[in-house]
């Protein structure tokens, strides 16, 4: 059992009022907020040894390196990655993919396929698209039903030996669903094709093992994850990292440079170049080891329970549709009210001191497919309690009443 008290202590901002009411934080799935041992961190980091690392012999580049490199372990260990240097620090999920997209360009022909789903954030449709247009590879998609699920027999058929990338995320955020992505990756490998699993809204609900997975990239943001923005990660095989080209050129990332040629660091270097966000990777560090301090199961159960609590309570409300009903599914609950948009429902809400997302949430193509122009999303995380969900229902009936 969670103390959530107790744990809502560990959350500075969690005391503020917006206009005059207590605040209710239920934008999760769009940055976690961030408890004081994290904030710690970064002002620990610039007040007693800020200093660029890799770079320095001195003291304060050594600690700084060591700090960073020690994060870098965690994580490791965190995700069960084979080796440290199979872990690429970056600015976020989006950089990530990005990196991926942009390296396949020497590794995909012609006629080659790529497969995404239907429930992708467009970060991890865009950047395929355009791999699509630089190499003429076809872009193929997942189709979902209406619980908002893959469906699986439509995937094994669009598989075959053209296929070279498949990209899938973990946990919609639009919807919430679980994919199964274990499936996904072992049938991907049947055809010989590669997978990148965007686990930006997995990381924080679920304990993931890219080792017992088998997966060739999984992509992840800090911030969902109770630490700072700018700063995420791109896992690789060791076997694909050693055969993707560097993303960007620049210091660090080399091994020996002379005008006639550059030869390229081992990695992790070989990926990041410049001076990272050292600061941020620290706190990423410091935010995991939270994370597990709480517990992941303890989460993932109480999280089940709010999910439980606000999808009943919602759907008291006449007139509230959810978006996403899977049985697999973390705590975001997308819905809508038969007739109001949920750009208004979103605005009167905040004015009762409620945070949640509205409108297409970055997944156009779920919103077409349920041919809506968007959803009011709240996105429920571990330091969150009933009472809340009760003030949220509250609000939405008050909106209700003010906007019919
Ligand atoms: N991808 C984030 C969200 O779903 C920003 O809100």
């Amino acid at each position: 059992m969670l103390d959530i008290h107790k744990i809502r202590e560990d959350f500075p901002i969690l005391k503020r009022e917006i206009n005059g009411k207590p605040l209710v934080y239920f934008d999760n799935a769009a940055t976690s907020q961030t408890p004081q041992v994290v904030i710690d961190s970064i002002v620990d980091y610039y007040s007693n040894y800020n200093s660029n690392i890799h770079r320095g012999v001195h003291t304060l580049s050594q600690e700084a390196t060591d700090a960073y490199e020690q994060a870098r372990k965690k994580i490791q260990v965190h995700f069960n990655a084979k080796k440290e240097h199979e872990i690429i620090f970056t600015s976020g999920t989006t950089h990530s993919i990005n990196m991926v997209a942009t390296g396949f360009t020497s590794f995909i022909n012609k006629g080659d396929e790529v497969i995404v789903s239907a429930l992708e954030h467009h970060s991890n449709i865009v950047p395929w698209q355009m791999l699509c247009e630089r190499t003429d590879a076809v872009l193929k998609v997942i189709p979902i039903n209406e619980e908002g699920e893959l469906l699986m027999d439509k995937y094994e058929n669009l598989l075959s030996n053209k296929t070279k990338l498949v990209f899938v995320n973990h946990i919609s955020n639009a919807l919430g669903t679980i994919n199964p992505i274990k499936k996904i990756i072992e049938l991907a490998h049947n055809v010989g094709a590669a997978v990148l699993i965007d686990g930006a809204q997995a990381t924080p609900h679920i304990k993931t093992d890219f080792q017992a997975l088998d997966v060739d990239f999984y992509v992840a943001s800090a911030h969902k994850m109770c630490g700072p923005t700018g700063v995420g990660i791109l896992y690789g095989k060791e076997e694909w990292l050693n055969k993707l080209p560097p993303y960007q050129g620049g210091g660090e990332m080399i091994k020996e440079v002379t005008f006639e040629k550059t030869t390229y660091a081992d990695l992790p270097h070989k990926f990041e170049a410049g001076t990272p966000n050292i600061a941020g990777v620290i706190a990423f560090g410091v935010a995991i080891d939270y994370m597990n301090s709480i517990g992941f199961d303890n989460i993932a159960a109480y999280e089940k329970e709010l999910l439980a609590y606000g999808t009943e309570k919602l759907l008291a409300i006449d007139g509230l549709k959810i978006y996403g009903t899977s049985p697999e599914k973390t705590s975001v609950i997308s819905f809508n009210i038969e007739g109001l948009h949920p750009y208004d429902i979103g605005t009167i809400i905040d004015k009762l001191g409620i945070a949640v997302r509205t409108g297409h949430h970055c997944a156009q193509p779920i919103m077409d497919f349920y041919n809506i122009p968007g959803t009011v999303r709240a996105s429920f995380s571990f330091y969150n309690t009933k009472e809340e969900i009760d003030t949220l229902v509250e609000a939405v009936k008050r909106a209700k009443k003010m906007l019919s």
